[in-house]
């Protein structure tokens, strides 16, 4: 078998930050394409992996959110050919399987392997010497090129810039999809939105686009609280939960918040007491962050749920359908509808992954976005 080299960025163990090495990447096979990434963000789920608070094997290729050119096709491939644009969904949409066929491709059989990036015939594509190494999400863009299955990709329309259409594979419909598909908002709504960064931005441009008449935003950040208010459309925001309960009580009339969608960086048990106080009669808990592995996020009396029938539920990639989604939010950036170029605060080089991941931590960045060369 003939194989490529490509510069990557891999995670070892826990703690250590991102390395870049030159990996072997094999040919494609059937049904699955290679990638030359144009851009990869930088999601907060990747830092999640060196932080430790991700169960995936390791070393582990990074980045989950690509767009790209695809290089070459494997056998059996028909979604897409040699030059086309696409963005990669973080979840595969197969279209056939139980979840694709109901309605849910966010929760597609073919995305069973993201935690350790192998592929269904049980064999990995990026080699390290005599070490087999999987993408992330069985993505990897954090490497100038990947194999991707052929159900990750998602064709993609010209005019769209890099930077904006590798988003579209994870952070943004995660987080529209969070607010406007998982949670239900409606018109006339009271939303609260805990953490404004790369995915609740965009749970805050959904809320207020379904109609909500509050849209409070919680950050400790006041750069992401600006950017919500002045660019995303919240209405409020404030820097602690605190602030936003009393707020919430006195603008509601005491009937508290319809939602609160929890898209900060770590999902704590705190947070989601306070998400269950701040809703109330009838109000549902969005849960799309991730906790620490080592930490319960969720902990409180029935009664909690009970009394004001509230409902508390976790959102994969905001429940969307890549297939469906990803197109109809690209259209509605054309239509200037939707804000993507204001998400990417700054691009790096892939070299540049760990300052990037430090500007994160510092709260410099709404996304920063890797650009291939
Ligand atoms: N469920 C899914 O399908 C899915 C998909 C993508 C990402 N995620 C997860 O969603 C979360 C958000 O990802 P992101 O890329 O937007 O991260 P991010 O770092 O860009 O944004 C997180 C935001 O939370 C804010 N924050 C920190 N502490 C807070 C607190 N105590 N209260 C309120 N806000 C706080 C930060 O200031 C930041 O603005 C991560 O946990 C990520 O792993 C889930
Ligand atoms: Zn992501
Ligand atoms: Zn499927």
């Amino acid at each position: 078998m003939s194989s490529i080299t490509t510069r990557a960025a891999i995670a070892r163990e826990a703690h250590k930050g991102w390395e870049l090495v030159d990996l072997q990447l094999d040919d494609p096979k059937e049904h699955e394409v290679r990638v030359k990434f144009a851009a990869s963000g930088l999601c907060h789920s990747d830092d999640h992996i060196t932080q430790g608070d991700a169960p995936v094997r390791m070393p582990v290729v990074g980045g989950h959110e690509g767009a790209g050119i695809v290089e070459s096709v494997g056998p059996n491939v028909t979604r897409v050919k040699p030059g086309d644009r696409i963005v990669c969904s973080y979840i595969p949409a197969c279209g056939a399987c139980r979840p694709c066929s109901t309605g849910h491709q966010n929760m597609c059989v073919k995305g069973l392997n993201a935690g350790t990036g192998m592929f269904l015939d049980g064999t990995f594509r990026f080699h390290l010497g005599d070490e087999d190494l999987g993408g992330f999400c069985t993505v990897g863009s954090f490497s100038q090129y990947a194999v991707i299955s052929e159900w990750a990709a998602i064709p993609l329309a010209d005019g769209i810039p890099w930077e904006v259409a590798c988003l579209v594979g994870c952070g943004v419909p995660t987080g529209w999809g969070s607010a406007v598909n998982a949670a239900g908002v409606r018109a006339g709504d009271t939303v609260v939105i805990f953490g404004s960064g790369g995915v609740g931005s965009n749970a805050v441009q959904g809320a207020r686009y379904a109609g909500a008449k509050n849209v409070v935003v919680v950050d400790p950040v006041e750069f992401k609280r600006d950017m919500a208010t002045s660019v995303f459309g919240a209405t409020h925001a404030f820097a602690s939960a605190k602030e936003a309960h009393e707020f919430v009580v006195e603008t509601t009339w005491g009937q508290l918040a319809d939602h609160a969608i929890l898209t900060p960086g770590v999902v704590t048990e705190e947070m989601v007491n306070a998400a269950i106080q701040m809703t109330g009669k009838g109000g549902k808990v969005t849960i799309t962050g991730v906790g620490k592995l080592t930490e319960k996020a969720a902990h409180f009396h029935a009664g909690a749920l009970i009394g004001y029938q509230r409902q508390v539920r976790g959102a994969l990639f905001g429940d969307c359908n890549p297939l469906f989604d990803v197109p109809r939010l690209l259209r509605l950036y054309q239509d200037g509808q939707l804000k993507l170029d204001e998400l990417v605060t700054r691009t790096y080089k892939l070299d540049e992954v760990n300052e990037a991941y430090q500007d994160l931590a510092d709260g410099k960045n709404i996304r920063g976005v890797i650009l291939h060369e």
